[in-house]
């Protein structure tokens, strides 16, 4: 059996210390803060503990980036793209850090645990003066004291990926929450930087996941989604006496909590457990977000996912038997290394097959430091163009079909937003199995439950009336 190393009370409550300490000075002169995120649900949940650390320390949230004293990009590296979007952020930050040189800017996430990086970036941008990892967040407070003092850091050491409970956090949503289950990913993808800039897998302790969302639902909270690289895996190491389908079955008697959704899923570990806790407790959404990256064996295989297009397809048949309504969501990767038309084909045919509610493409990008990166046949990127393109052009017919049979469904619906700018304000939110519905009504219903009937769809969406609120 493992056990997970934890940051001790001591050294938190060290930390709660110097933020007091620091909110003397910072509060009196009404400083704020901007944090902008990149990236996926990880970050955005840790960008909650930054900005909850910078309230402690007596910032107030920013309108905008130009106005704020203390700026923080909190970094992706999973694809290219984030990369480039990110340098060139950075870069448009010199002209307002030489018109106001008290301005403290920050970068963190992800990407600064790549190798090197933090360092690179320190000198390339002498703008730049906070620069740390995604396990050291518990640090906040003594390292934005080291930089209010004058030097200019970074720390991206890993702390022997030790889980730190009890960090303040501010949350924007009043409806849903993020709440981590587990930290890290061990399965090495062949194409993914995460299990690098994340370190190895370790599981909360199920009472701690629990009285995290007690504490939401009393503050009006209602929907949480339980987060993790690969959430079927949790407590698989030994270290928490409990499996995924345990811990939803001990987290769902929580009084006041109606929606318990969970992200993301490996395939490779969704067992019957866990397909009869989604049948069986009724606060579980009917919905799986299944990431499957391809329908060809041999490219799963090079990918590392260690299930076949066979067990996928068998994972979808026997939720389905279980569960009627359940949606699938997906990620897709095309143009892996090796991947020839027939290969691609094989994708195309599973997504017919399966008929995903979503997909979310992605042309293959390679990672340095990654085992598909140095892998011969890379494809070509206008092949790689023409592929997502096509799958982009299936998902979406997909997509149409699978509206159409919500043509008279009638569900709760989750008020999520409104959008007023047509001539009747539009309200939106989505039934439990993340079907989103449109319908008219009045925005004092944020954040309610409402039953709306679908009456028509309308290419990516549903459309519909509520039949009581
Ligand atoms: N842990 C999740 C995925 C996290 S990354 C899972 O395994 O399901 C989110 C998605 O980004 C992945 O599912 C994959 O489709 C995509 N992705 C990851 N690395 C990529 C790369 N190098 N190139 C293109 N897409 C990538
Ligand atoms: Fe990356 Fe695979 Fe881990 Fe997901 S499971 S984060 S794709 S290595
Ligand atoms: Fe990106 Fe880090 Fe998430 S690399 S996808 S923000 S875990």
């Amino acid at each position: 059996m493992k056990t997970n190393q934890f940051i001790s009370q001591n050294e938190l409550d060290e930390q709660k210390r110097i933020a007091l300490a620091l909110s003397k000075e910072i509060e009196p002169r009404g400083l704020t803060f901007f944090v902008e995120t990149f990236g996926c649900q990880m970050n955005v949940r840790d960008s909650e503990t930054i900005k909850g650390w910078l309230c402690e320390i007596g910032y107030t949230e920013a309108e905008d980036k130009e106005s704020a004293d203390f700026i923080l990009f909190n970094t992706c590296c999973v694809r290219d793209h984030a990369e480039k979007r990110l340098m060139g952020n950075i870069g448009a930050l010199k002209e307002l850090k030489d018109a106001r040189p008290s301005t403290i800017i920050g970068v963190c996430g992800c990407m600064m645990q790549q190798e090197g990086v933090a360092k690179k970036l320190l000198k390339r941008f002498p703008h730049v003066s906070l620069v740390f990892g995604t396990n050291v967040l518990h640090r906040f407070p003594s390292m934005l004291q080291t930089v209010l003092n004058g030097e200019r850091i970074a720390v991206t050491d890993r702390a022997d990926d030790a889980i730190a409970e009890g960090l303040p956090k501010m949350r924007d949503n009043l409806r849903s929450a993020f709440v981590n289950i587990m930290y890290g990913c061990d399965n090495y993808c062949s194409y993914c930087i995460v299990p690098y800039v994340r370190g190895r897998e370790r599981s909360r302790r199920p009472e701690d996941v629990k009285r995290e969302i007690v504490s939401l639902v009393s503050s009006g909270i209602s929907e949480i989604t339980l987060l993790g690289q690969n959430v079927n895996s949790y407590g698989n190491d030994g270290s928490t006496g409990m499996h995924f389908a345990d811990l939803l079955r001990y987290v769902s008697d929580v009084p006041g909590l109606r929606r318990i959704r969970f992200m993301s899923s490996h395939p490779k570990d969704l067992n019957d457990d866990v397909i009869r806790a989604i049948a069986e407790i009724p606060n579980v959404c009917h919905h799986v977000h299944l990431p499957v990256q391809s329908g060809n064996n041999e490219i799963l295989k090079r990918m590392n996912r260690r299930y076949t297009r066979e067990h996928y397809l068998s994972i979808v048949q026997r939720l389905r038997e279980a569960v009627p309504d359940i949606e699938f969501t997906t990620d897709i990767i095309v143009g892996f290394p090796g991947e020839t038309e027939e290969a691609f084909n094989d994708t195309m045919s599973l997504v017919k097959e399966v008929g995903f509610a979503a997909a979310f493409t992605f042309a293959y990008s390679p990672r340095q430091g990654t085992v598909a990166a140095r892998m011969e046949d890379q494809i070509s990127e206008p092949v790689k163009k023409q592929r997502l393109s096509a799958l982009n052009t299936l998902q979406a017919e997909k997509t149409v079909e699978n509206n159409e049979k919500y043509i008279g469904h009638v569900g709760e619906v989750l008020v999520e937003g409104c959008d007023c700018r047509g001539e009747a304000t539009m309200l939106y939110g989505k039934y439990p199995n993340f079907k989103m519905v449109y319908f008219p009504g009045d925005p004092i219903l944020l954040n309610r439950y409402v039953t709306v009937k679908v009456t028509k769809t309308n290419k990516n969406s549903l459309l519909g009336e509520m039949i009581h609120a």
